[in-house]
């Protein structure tokens, strides 16, 4: 797949706004993740209001660069109706992925600033979005039009491979 061998992390943005069929293009990548017993614990809150990504952009000392960029996608996980809440933040994590990776696919980029499972950083999106009680914030997705372009650094480890035959 070209996307993983081609997505970086993306933190600089144009002054454009992003597409509402893309948005809803990256979302359907994000809802078409495996999940535990086909869970599907995801929301996702779409934010383009001005105030809260600046408010979201301070929400941890490493989230600055949410501040510049067009919207923020804020995937939560549902507190009830799921039946294996030990996996929930892996479903996340892959739905994330999912994200990213369909982002990088709509020549449009991104970064995955992290939340969970730090729960002051949760408490704090919490607060800031008014997300329901019965939601948690996991992550918060920073995605615009690239304003800066890097190669991907091949991370390939041979060492790190151990065959057992
Ligand atoms: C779980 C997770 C949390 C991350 N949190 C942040 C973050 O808070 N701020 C940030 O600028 N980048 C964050 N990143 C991006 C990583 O720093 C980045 O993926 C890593 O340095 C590798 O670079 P690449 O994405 O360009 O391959 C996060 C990435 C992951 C997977």
């Amino acid at each position: 797949m070209n996307e993983i061998f081609h997505r970086v992390s993306v933190r600089k943005f144009e002054q454009k706004p992003v597409e509402q069929e893309k948005i809803i293009q990256i979302l359907r990548a994000g809802m078409q993740a495996p999940s535990t017993g086909d869970q599907r614990p995801w929301e996702f809150y779409v934010v383009t209001n001005r105030e809260k990504i600046v408010a979201l952009s301070k929400c941890h000392k490493y989230a600055g660069c949410a501040a510049n960029a067009p919207v923020l996608i804020v995937p939560v996980y549902r507190k009830e109706g799921v039946w294996l809440p030990e996996y929930e933040q892996i479903d996340m994590a892959i739905a994330q992925e999912n994200i990213w990776l369909e982002t990088d696919s709509l020549d449009l980029g991104g970064v995955w600033l992290g939340i969970a499972p730090m729960q002051d950083r949760m408490d704090k999106v919490a607060e800031i979005l008014e997300l329901p009680k019965n939601v948690t914030a996991f992550s918060i997705f920073v995605l615009g039009y690239p304003a800066e372009q890097r190669a991907q650094e091949d991370r390939f480890d041979a060492s790190r491979i151990h065959w057992i035959e």
